[in-house]
């Protein structure tokens, strides 16, 4: 089987995340591919992994590549939060997020996260959920919309796009994410077109965001799962975006009672990373330690 994402700043990620004794669990809550997840059942032969992902598709990918380590790896189907909210288990040691979604998503899924390809706008990670891109950019009113676009991709032209897409959808429904992206394009300035990123690349990370309740789980995800760690276990969160990077830097900011912060600034990846894994760019990684009461 092909694996098409790498995993970010793997030397950093295995520094700051070590467990502190033989029989140690560790919980990588966006186990995509399962690439992290290998790098630790490789390292620690006593490690015990839990991963979690809402996507069918990509969390059998994951099994299927972790499946030599037998039962010192477990996936489970969940929402990262939910499955903070209603942990029972034992307190554990190593906690990664990895936020976001994975290379596969824009390759392979055929679930329309990329403006480059022709396929159905979906965008749903949870295949059996609600709505989709479709259904937000087809029933949303225009100031809703321009919203969820500024808010969430930080568009500067939300409302040009927002209008153009209602006016669009006056005469037939968008289905395609190449049709999306072509409306976009026509709705924005000439000069904004030629830029170093696609127009529509906000607007797509937007209605991604909105479809999958992205941001709105990071904060009650973190708190939960700071509960579940053991006094001296680690947290660490992998962020790409400055939407994703405030709530969990806050969060962290505002919980030093809770946990000590290890990395003061974010770690960032090597210049040599960033070459050779593009996705990577944009990465930042903070860690903390749960505090002894
Ligand atoms: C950046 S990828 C992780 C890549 C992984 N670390 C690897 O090395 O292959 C993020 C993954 O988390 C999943 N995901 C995103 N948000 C989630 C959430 N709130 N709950 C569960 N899974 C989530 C996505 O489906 C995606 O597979």
């Amino acid at each position: 089987m092909q694996y098409v994402h790498c995993p970010v700043m793997k030397n950093e990620v295995l520094q700051y995340l070590v467990p502190k004794r033989e029989n140690a669990t560790f919980v990588d809550c966006t186990l995509g591919e399962g690439g992290h997840s290998e790098l630790f059942l490789q390292k620690y032969p006593g490690l015990k992994v839990i991963g979690l992902d809402r996507d069918d598709a990509i969390r059998a990918k994951a099994i299927n590549r972790l499946s030599p380590f037998g039962n010192r790896f477990e996936a489970k189907a969940a929402w990262f939060d939910e499955f903070w909210k209603n942990y029972e288990g034992p307190q554990v040691d190593l906690i990664l997020f990895d936020l976001g979604i994975s290379v596969f998503h824009y390759e392979e899924s055929g679930r329309g996260f990329s403006f480059r390809k022709s396929e159905d706008l979906d965008m749903r990670l949870n295949a059996h959920d609600g709505f989709s891109a479709r259904d937000i950019v087809n029933s949303y009113g225009e100031e809703e919309l321009a919203n969820v676009i500024y808010n969430y991709g930080e568009e500067r032209y939300s409302r040009r796009i927002s209008k153009a897409i209602c006016e669009y959808r006056k005469s037939k429904a968008i289905e395609k994410t190449d049709e999306l992206a072509e409306i976009i394009y026509n709705a924005v300035p000439g000069e904004y077109r030629h830029r170093r990123i696609h127009p529509a690349t906000k607007t797509f990370q937007a209605l991604r965001i909105e479809v999958n309740g992205e941001l709105d789980r990071i904060e009650t995800a973190l708190d939960n799962a700071v509960d579940a760690l053991v006094p001296g276990g680690r947290l660490g969160v992998i962020t790409f975006h400055s939407l994703e990077d405030r709530p969990v830097k806050w969060f962290f900011k505002n919980h030093t009672d809770r946990v000590e912060i290890l990395t003061k600034k974010p770690v960032i990846p090597t210049e040599e990373e960033c070459m050779t894994n593009s996705p990577s760019r944009s990465a930042k990684f903070r860690v903390v330690e749960k505090r002894s009461k």
